[in-house]
């Protein structure tokens, strides 16, 4: 009957504008960096070791007063590809970037030896104190003639800033088309710990064991871009990605000890999960296909790149490129159903391509947008912002969505689990919801909610 067609648009769109409840911590017309003097900047530019216009921030990490945010060298003039800002310094909503660890890390050496960093798009830093950099490798992909070096994730003492490990993914585990951007990690055990490297390039996973330090690559059909879900149209712009795996978000550990990691491609609408009892060992990821599940399916025009999931909530961040939003679902769910996905944020001008999101050790969500496919096809307008650092409690975030964890949501929940009453009970729910202090929602708004949750879910079935 069609009912799924438009369901994620209708369900954000419906879905009250009073929840976007994110603060802009930071935004830039373009990006700038601390160079060591005036003298080095104006060399800097003078040389093209820095043009600005081809600096686009990719991917933060937050961790105790460092936002982190990288720099992709995706075309020339990017002099340093992983940067910091302190977060106590708010003198500024514009900081200049610094680069991390150092301004050496950046630099290619007199013998054209490349520099320690080359080009990372997203890096995580463990409950351990390790900063894991992702490094894809490549210099000028987006130009003419780009050059390659092996892929490598570096890890950093976050406490002393020393470079811990470089470790170069072997040339086995490297195809000619790949492109590793996403990296989670499971740190339950700080010695025993693993890297999950998402191949977007040529569908795959690298697994890397801290403790063994190896690494192998893991394999499925579930990791491939659907063909059918390769247009994208962002800001009027269309365009075709055919991104593989790009998604990805851990659990804590599970009763058997194995985390969940929950992913999905990019050029996809579906969500899928697998235990990572099946990533650890590639025999047995082998001889249990069916280990690798569906979750469910978003609808089209429900393309999503990044995800986090906030292991204290439970709570799936994931980005929607299509609509400029970032949704949310909570993984205790048992069905991944489009009546249990909140809406975050949605906006056509601040939040034009999401592109990452974390939650902090303070239980605060922070989401990176980048305007890409613009910078990437046409233009950007440097008289306008084109970068924003949002930020927020998760709490408040989550409240009022479907993602809501507390026992006010339970409310909601139960109710639409039983479809049909819903209509009947919605007066009741109203009355029964008490904004929270931090919101100023209006009670029709969230009766709305319910009506097109009980639509939604009626379409659906
Ligand atoms: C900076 O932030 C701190 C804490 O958030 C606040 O106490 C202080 O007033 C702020 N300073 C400025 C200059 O805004
Ligand atoms: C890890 O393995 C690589 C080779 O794959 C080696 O070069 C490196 O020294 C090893 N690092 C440690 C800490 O054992
Ligand atoms: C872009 O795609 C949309 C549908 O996805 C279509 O309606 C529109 O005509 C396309 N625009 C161009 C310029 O191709
Ligand atoms: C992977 O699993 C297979 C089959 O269970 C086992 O024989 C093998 O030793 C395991 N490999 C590693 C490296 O643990
Ligand atoms: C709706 O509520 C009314 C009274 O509150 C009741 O009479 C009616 O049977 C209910 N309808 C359904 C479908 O539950």
């Amino acid at each position: 009957m069609g009912g799924r067609r438009a369901l994620i648009i209708l369900y954000l769109a419906y879905s009250a504008t009073c929840m976007d409840q994110l603060n802009i911590r930071f935004e830039w017309r373009q990006l700038d960096y601390q160079f060591t003097s005036p003298e080095a900047r104006q060399q800097a530019i003078d040389n093209k070791n820095f043009i600005p216009k081809n600096n686009i921030p990719m991917g933060i990490e937050i961790f105790e007063e460092k936002l982190f945010l990288t720099v992709p060298r995706w075309r020339s003039g990017v002099p340093a590809s992983l940067n910091y800002v302190n977060l106590k310094d708010n003198s500024t909503t514009s900081p200049k970037l610094m680069p991390y660890p150092s301004w050496a890390a950046h630099a290619t050496g007199l013998d054209g030896k490349p520099p320690e960093i080359i080009s990372p798009f997203r890096v995580r830093a463990d409950r351990c104190g390790r900063l894991w950099v992702l490094d894809n490798g490549k210099i000028g992909n987006l130009e003419t003639s780009p050059t390659k070096y092996p892929p490598s994730i570096i890890v950093y003492d976050l406490k002393t800033d020393n470079l811990l490990r470089k470790y170069v993914i072997p040339a086995d585990q490297v195809k000619e088309e790949s492109g590793f951007v996403n990296i989670v990690i499971e740190d339950t055990d700080c010695q025993k710990t693993y890297a999950y490297a998402g191949d977007v390039g040529k569908a795959g996973i690298v697994v890397y064991s801290w403790d063994r330090n190896e690494s192998w690559r893991i394999s499925h059909h579930f990791f491939y871009p659907d063909p059918f879900a390769c247009d994208f149209n962002v800001k009027g712009l269309n365009f075709s990605w055919t991104d593989a795996i790009f998604g990805m978000g851990i659990s804590g550990p599970n009763s058997d000890g194995y985390s969940t990691l929950y992913f999905h491609p990019m050029a996809s609408y579906n969500e899928f999960k697998v235990s990572t009892e099946y990533l650890r060992n590639v025999t047995v990821a082998e001889n249990n296909f069916e280990a690798f599940q569906q979750l469910g399916t978003r609808g089209p025009n429900s393309q999503s790149s990044v995800s986090f999931l906030d292991q204290k909530t439970g709570v799936l961040f994931y980005s929607l490129v299509n609509l400029n939003a970032v949704a949310c679902w909570k993984t205790s769910n048992r069905e991944y159903l489009m009546k249990n996905q909140g809406r975050i944020y949605m906006n056509d001008e601040t939040m034009v391509y999401p592109t990452d999101i974390k939650v902090d050790y303070n239980d605060n969500l922070w989401i990176l947008s980048n305007k890409l496919p613009i910078w990437m096809y046409t233009d950007l307008n440097e008289n306008e912002v084109n970068f924003r650092v949002f930020s927020a409690p998760v709490l408040e975030a989550i409240s009022h969505t479907a993602c809501d964890v507390t026992p006010r949501s339970d409310i909601l929940d139960k109710f639409n689990r039983f479809g049909n009453k819903v209509k009947n009970v919605t007066n009741n729910i109203v009355s029964k919801l008490k904004p929270n202090s931090a919101v100023t929602c209006s009670s029709t708004s969230i009766g709305m909610l319910v009506l097109l949750s009980w639509f939604a879910f009626l379409v659906s079935n």
